[in-house]
């Protein structure tokens, strides 16, 4: 299954295309919508289709092999992403194989039996878009680029520059000027990409990339490249796994760009088609307030329109106003029964905090799935025998300002610290600046334990 037996339909006007007839923006020339990856061997008579039981033992198996690509928590599973001629142009960095934790402090305090978080921070350059990168830009390799491109809030940038760096490829990233995360734009910086800082935000840079790529031979990374959610659909095969193949019942996914949403419910949808699991998660998304155009959409047009917002939040991951993939997300959150929900500034911080004092951490982006299961337990959507799995996308070093502003008491401002102070005092763990000595040490230990 490594031929290269894929075809791509348009999720707008459901015409299917060969890859060669890919447009440099992914997008559909008839209707302007994106595309996705479908396979049709899967269709066949069931003689013809990949094996589950077979699968799942291979899957396995490969962890033990000594070959890169078998390790490779995207490559082990590459028969759910037969999207290459030759696995010679793998390019990889040992992605995936991420850590699904248990949460017991926030479960106990939510009143839920089960309730986990997938960590995606912990692929290797620490952020979920890893697993989309070394999909995607083994198919740049393999089509003879030598030049990738993104714009980006952040990680997209520092995984597809690193990527880009080992296979020996230039990369060009587009990102807001004084937007985002300082730990991010070092990667960019430290992975050897060229790196322009654009006096506009999100949007406005994945507009000039748009025409740049029309300009230059450049293969585009953003999240409107089909093969970026193949690889992305990975930490569902692992969370099915990693769960023996049960399925939970809820996955909290944050919300930006949208891709990371539509690319597991692909991937909880294929798997269920292709007999590995026998149900799907209700996937449900995430927003921040100030950033919320997919909550607008679904609550004001039922999902069929978007209207673009301008995004603020300190989240910068998710400062997104006018997300490429939101058709998808819909599609997903609808065919699994998700819901979709916003949460404030101050329920962001708070549920950051809560998550790194249970010695996990993530970044702002991530944490508001864990401010948005909270609101789902309270409005009774999600009951207290149902399991959740979390997905934290980001590495808690990836933003360590706004940590350290958290815990000093300066992030918030008070009109959105109101209602919440107690909750946000009770987690904050300021430093304290002592004399040089023994006595001092101790004597603060004992004040702390008094
Ligand atoms: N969490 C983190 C840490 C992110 O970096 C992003 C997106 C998201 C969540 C949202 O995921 O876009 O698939 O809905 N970051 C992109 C970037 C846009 O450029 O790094 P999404």
């Amino acid at each position: 299954m490594t031929n290269a037996s894929h075809l791509l339909r348009c999720v707008g006007c459901a015409r299917s295309v060969e890859p060669e007839a890919l447009s440099r923006d992914f997008r559909c020339s008839l209707c302007g919508e994106l595309f996705e990856v479908i396979y049709p061997g899967w269709s066949g008579p069931p003689h013809t289709r990949p094996n589950p039981s077979a699968l799942r033992w291979l899957w396995k198996d490969r962890r033990l092999s000594s070959e890169s690509i078998d390790r490779s928590g995207v490559w082990r599973f590459r028969e759910m992403l037969p999207v290459l001629q030759d696995l010679k142009n793998i390019v990889s960095l040992g992605e995936g194989n991420t850590p699904l934790y248990d949460l017991p402090q926030s479960a106990a305090r939510l009143g839920l039996k089960d309730l986990r978080a997938k960590h995606q921070g912990m692929n290797p350059t620490g952020s979920f878009k890893d697993a989309g990168m070394t999909a995607a830009l083994s198919v740049a390799r393999e089509r003879g680029f030598t030049w990738v491109a993104c714009a980006s809030t952040g990680n997209t940038s520092a995984a597809m520059a690193a990527y880009a760096a080992r296979a020996g490829m230039r990369s060009l990233v587009l990102l807001p000027e004084g937007k985002i995360a300082w730990g991010k734009l070092s990667q960019a910086m430290d992975y050897g990409a060229l790196t322009l800082q654009l006096r506009t935000d999100f949007d406005g840079c994945v507009r000039v990339l748009a025409e740049v790529v029309e300009r230059l031979p450049v293969y585009l990374l953003n999240s409107v490249n089909p093969y970026r959610l193949e690889g992305q659909k990975t930490p569902a095969l692992e969370i099915a796994e990693q769960l023996e193949w049960q399925v939970p019942d809820n996955l909290i996914v944050p919300g930006g760009n949208l891709a990371n949403s539509s690319a597991l419910g692909k991937a909880f949808l294929e798997m269920k088609a292709l007999g590995l699991t026998t149900r799907v998660p209700r996937i449900s998304v995430i927003q921040a307030e100030g950033a919320n155009p997919l909550v607008r959409s679904i609550r004001d047009f039922g999902g069929e329109r978007l209207e673009p917002v301008t995004a603020r939040t300190r989240a910068s991951a998710i400062r997104i106003g006018n997300p490429a993939s939101w058709r998808k997300a819909v599609r997903v959150i609808q065919e699994t029964g998700g819901w979709v929900e916003q949460v404030s500034e101050a329920e962001i911080a708070l549920a950051k905090a809560e998550i790194g004092a249970e010695g996990i951490g993530c970044e702002p982006a991530s944490a508001v799935t864990l401010a948005g299961l909270r609101k789902l337990v309270q409005q009774g959507k999600i009951a207290a025998d149902a399991s959740v799995v979390l997905l934290l996308t980001g590495h808690t070093l990836k933003d360590p300002d706004y940590t350290i502003h958290y815990h000093h008491g300066d992030l918030l401002t008070d009109r959105e610290r109101a209602g919440v102070e107690g909750e946000i005092d009770a987690t904050r763990r300021s430093t304290i600046e002592l004399d040089a000595s023994a006595g001092a040490v101790l004597s603060e230990l004992e004040r702390v334990v008094s």
